[in-house]
């Protein structure tokens, strides 16, 4: 149980994080001083270097999710409510990602490599939306999973 609590607690660090870290420093500090051409660029160079991270810790999250849920409490039944409302909100976490990767960051990359930097700019825009969902959920998962216990 203590190494998959770990295992969780720090896939869930890493993920959320980085999140904070994309949306509340990096995405400012880069408009205010980077052109449109160098911003795309840095950012389809940052997401190609963050996703496989977060491919990593959404499949560390759920390994030692389930292992914790199915082997340590013996199933879905035995398990206070705050670990299925974590449950239902890391899931929903994991298909904005999965849009994500496969929607508006392939669609960067493309046009970032195509110079089409108008398209590329509506494409971050979307990404930029869907991170700043998927940074609130996440924060908010973290709080319940952290408190819930206390009172849920
Ligand atoms: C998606 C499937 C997930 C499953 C099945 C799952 C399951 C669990 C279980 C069984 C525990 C142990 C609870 C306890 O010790 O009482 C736990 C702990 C925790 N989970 Fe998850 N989890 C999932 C996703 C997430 C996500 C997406 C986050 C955050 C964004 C998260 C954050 C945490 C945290 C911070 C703890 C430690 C709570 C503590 O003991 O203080 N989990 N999780």
């Amino acid at each position: 149980m203590s190494v998959a609590l770990a295992f969780h607690v720090l896939a869930v660090v890493i993920w959320v994080g980085g999140m904070f870290f994309a949306y509340m420093a990096l995405r400012p500090a880069a408009a205010a001083v980077l052109e449109p051409s160098q911003r795309l660029t840095l950012w389809s160079n940052v997401f190609a270097r963050f996703f496989p991270w977060v491919w990593a810790s959404i499949i560390a999250i759920l390994a030692s999710g389930y292992w914790m849920l199915f082997v340590y409490f013996g199933g879905m039944a035995n398990v206070p409510v705050f670990v299925h409302i974590m449950n239902g909100l890391g899931l929903v976490m994991m298909l904005i990602f999965f849009y994500v990767y496969f929607s508006p960051y392939q669609h960067l990359r493309e046009y970032v490599l195509g110079m089409r930097w108008q398209e590329a700019g509506k494409a971050l825009a979307r990404i930029r939306t869907l991170i700043a969902v998927n940074l609130s959920i996440g924060l908010l998962t973290v709080t319940i999973a952290a408190a819930g216990k206390y009172f849920l």
